[in-house]
């Protein structure tokens, strides 16, 4: 038997896998010396079987050793970044790197595209004509000692075994098990040089966990890698049963954004980035605890100095940011077939819509429309009378719109009963992992 398929049939069989085994896999997966149907093969079995904890780190740290790593030690001051899970209609990035800045902490982030019915930040951030995304790592760090904020894609020197695997389990059936998951997101994190890291990690029908205690154990196996490498980790669990803030899109959730920003938008929206931000900060070296953190942060949006930062950041990576110059797509409206309380939203049916009006993908080589997407007009727990809006959906071509418009359908639920609508911060944990 070859050393791959004794990998294989050990998984399959509840065996454990050294960390030998596993840098042996993930060079073969690297350098091409596995085939694909081996490496699929492995990955199934280990959804089947699980990771362990060991199993986890391992893998994690032959991914972090699969690529470069990052060095930010000149910016001369600790580095906060912040990663989300996948959500729908998650534009907390947006809004909370200019406000950390903005609070005097340094913010960077490599971020990602969207794919399937969850949004992608540098789609987002694109969707502002001339943003650039592509930076050196010069310029990265040449920006983040200068105005302290970057939001920028990830270079494809970090991580390589990420993006082959990624790409491998997302048509393999193979994305959902807690210790890949783990290892795919704190690999990049790791790699990616900041020195402390706030997670959000969302809970509910449009997110990967759908209950607290999944996402609480995603939480504790990545702790179990940033602990291994000295890295600070706090992780927030927020609520995503239905999309954050009514915009789903990307050009319409930047507009989202900078309402939060100008101390207005979504309640929801506003209370994620308030809870990010105040972690963050308290992870800084402003000397601030999280309650210090959460004043300053709720200070910056009051008084428009978050949206001033957000500006000069869009500036200096080369966007023409101009609020209330939106163009609008042609919308068709989803109307409600009898009165009541909206007591569900469901965030992956918006999600899936919102892609299939044009704002999202399939596959990972599709183009987005920047101004694509879904508004949500009723939001659970606000009452609605028969023939109102519920949401309305935006696309370029009228058949686009029809065959959202089917997606939406059945995304709304109406009762008689008042439903209270839930909170959004489910839980915070910055404890240790073991
Ligand atoms: N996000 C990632 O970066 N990796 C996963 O495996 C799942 C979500």
């Amino acid at each position: 038997m070859d050393v791959v398929n004794d990998i294989i049939a050990r998984k399959r069989d509840g065996g454990e896998l050294d960390e030998a085994r596993l840098r042996f896999f993930v060079n073969g997966v690297v350098d091409g010396g596995i085939p694909t149907y081996q490496a699929a093969a492995l990955l199934m079995a280990i959804v089947l079987r699980g990771l362990s904890d060991d199993e986890t780190v391992a893998l994690a740290r032959a991914m972090v050793d699969s690529g470069k790593v990052l060095d930010l030690s000149p910016v001369g001051r600790p580095v906060l970044d912040k990663h989300s899970s996948g959500g729908v209609g998650d534009k907390v990035t947006i809004v909370l790197a200019p406000l950390v800045a903005a609070c005097g902490a340094v913010f960077g982030k490599m971020a990602g595209r969207g794919l399937g019915h969850t949004g992608g930040t540098l789609d987002k951030l694109e969707s502002i004509p001339g943003f650039k995304v592509q930076l050196s790592q010069g310029d990265f760090v040449r920006q983040l000692e200068r105005i302290g904020v970057a939001v920028v894609s990830q270079s494809e020197r970090l991580v390589p075994a990420d993006r082959i695997l990624y790409a491998l389990r997302d048509v393999t059936g193979t994305v959902d098990e807690v210790g890949l998951i783990a290892a795919s997101i704190m690999a990049k994190k790791v790699a990616s040089g900041t020195s402390a890291l706030v997670l959000d990690i969302k809970v509910g029908a449009g997110a990967f966990m759908t209950t607290l205690a999944e996402a609480r154990e995603l939480g504790r196996r990545c702790r179990l890698v940033a602990d291994g490498y000295g890295r600070s980790l706090t992780c927030i669990y927020t609520g995503m049963e239905a999309p954050l803030g009514c915009a789903v899109g990307n050009r319409l959730e930047v507009e989202e954004a900078w309402a939060v920003l100008a101390g207005e938008g979504p309640a929801d929206v506003r209370d994620v980035v308030v809870a990010l931000a105040a972690a963050l900060l308290s992870l800084s070296d402003l000397g601030v605890d999280e309650e210090g953190g959460r004043r300053r942060a709720l200070a910056a949006l009051d008084d428009g100095s978050g949206a001033e930062w957000f500006e000069r950041w869009v500036a200096v990576q080369g966007g023409r940011w101009k609020p209330g110059e939106f163009h609008r797509l042609a919308g068709d409206e989803l109307r409600a077939e009898r009165g009541g309380y909206v007591a569900a939203v469901n965030a992956l049916a918006i999600g899936r819509a919102a892609q299939l009006a044009g704002a999202g993908r399939r596959r990972a080589e599709d183009p987005v429309d920047a101004e694509a997407g879904v508004v949500v007009s009723r939001r659970v727990g606000e009452s609605v009378a028969e023939g109102e809006v519920l949401a309305t959906v935006y696309a370029r071509r009228r058949e686009l719109r029809e065959t959202a418009g089917e997606a939406l359908k059945g995304a709304f639920t109406v009762s008689e009963e008042r439903a209270v609508a839930p909170a959004v911060v489910l839980g915070v944990d910055e404890g240790d992992s073991r």
